[in-house]
């Protein structure tokens, strides 16, 4: 059994809106990020993906429940440091993410503000630009970079405090779709192999098939929780919920209504190839 890293009890959040009084975007929230898991949460604009991302690393407090990360209670601020150097965040606008006018510069900016010696910040640097394939671009300006590109820098400067768990909040849905590949394959790469504990909030549901969990918010409340293939199938409830599902699992779904009978595991389109050729060939 992997530690818990980070545990929100009861966690319920409310906007103070001063003309309305306030907005309950999240309430009665129970849930566990465990060290070295890929958890992805999804649900309809407004379900309060957000809102529960900002909690991980305490820019937002629970108005009751409590977030731990690491043991840690986000509420005191005697944490806060050393919560926002466990989890780093990256957000959905790679623009806005950009402070530096040299790359190398820019994934520097956060190890820099840790008070570490230059030579550690370079050496940390130098390999998190490795880590995502940024290397050749080290001495280019950012706003050249294309945006899947810029996404990639904004994680090697997270990954440059040496963060237990990296947040991103929609990090990819202003990239291309060759872009969203990309960084879902570096995500991957940095989850497998590197260690990082990866909480990915998306709309794309064939980024959430590749998580080890998925969390399906809707209304401020988990309204489903569980591997990809226990998710996945339930098809009618996650249309209830507003979600489209991914090409593959309409295919599959609608064989199995066919009559086919499918394995359950089939979540992508090379799955579903595998499958096809398996039936044909084999
Ligand atoms: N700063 C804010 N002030 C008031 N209400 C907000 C604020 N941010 C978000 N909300 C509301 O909280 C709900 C959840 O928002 P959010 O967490 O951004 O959802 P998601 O990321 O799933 O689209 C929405 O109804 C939204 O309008
Ligand atoms: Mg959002």
């Amino acid at each position: 059994m992997k530690d818990v890293f980070i545990a929100a009890k009861d966690l319920t959040y409310v906007y103070r809106r001063s003309n309305t009084g306030g907005y309950k975007a999240l309430s009665g929230i129970n849930l566990t990020v465990k060290t070295g898991e890929f958890l992805a949460i999804i649900g309809s604009n407004g379900s309060g993906k957000s809102t529960l991302a900002r909690h991980f690393n305490g820019l937002l407090k629970p108005s009751s429940g409590s977030v731990t990360v690491a043991g840690m209670d986000t509420a005191s601020v005697e944490n806060t440091w050393e919560i926002r150097r466990l989890v780093g965040m990256v957000f959905q606008n790679p623009d806005n993410q950009i402070v530096s006018s040299l790359v190398e510069e820019d994934a520097a900016f956060g190890a820099e503000n840790l008070g570490l010696p230059p030579e550690e910040v370079k050496k940390r640097v130098a390999e998190t630009l490795r880590l995502v394939g940024l290397t050749p671009y080290a001495r280019h300006a950012p706003h050249l970079l294309s945006g899947g590109q810029k996404q990639k820098l904004a994680i090697a400067g997270v990954l440059a405090m040496c963060p237990t768990c990296l947040v991103l909040d929609e990090p990819t849905s202003m990239l291309d779709p060759a872009g969203r590949m990309e960084l879902m394959e570096t995500l991957i790469h940095l989850n497998r192999d590197m260690l990082v504990t990866v909480v990915l909030v998306t709309h794309f549901m064939e980024e959430a098939v590749l998580a080890d969990r998925v969390v399906v918010l809707s209304d401020g409340e988990i309204a489903l929780s569980g591997p990809p293939v226990e998710i996945f199938t339930e098809v009618e409830l996650l249309e209830e919920l507003g979600l489209q599902l991914p090409t593959a699992l309409k295919i599959a779904h609608g064989l199995r209504q066919r009559g086919f009978s499918l394995p359950l595991d089939i979540l992508t389109i090379n799955d579903l190839l595998a499958y096809c050729k398996n039936v044909l060939v084999g």
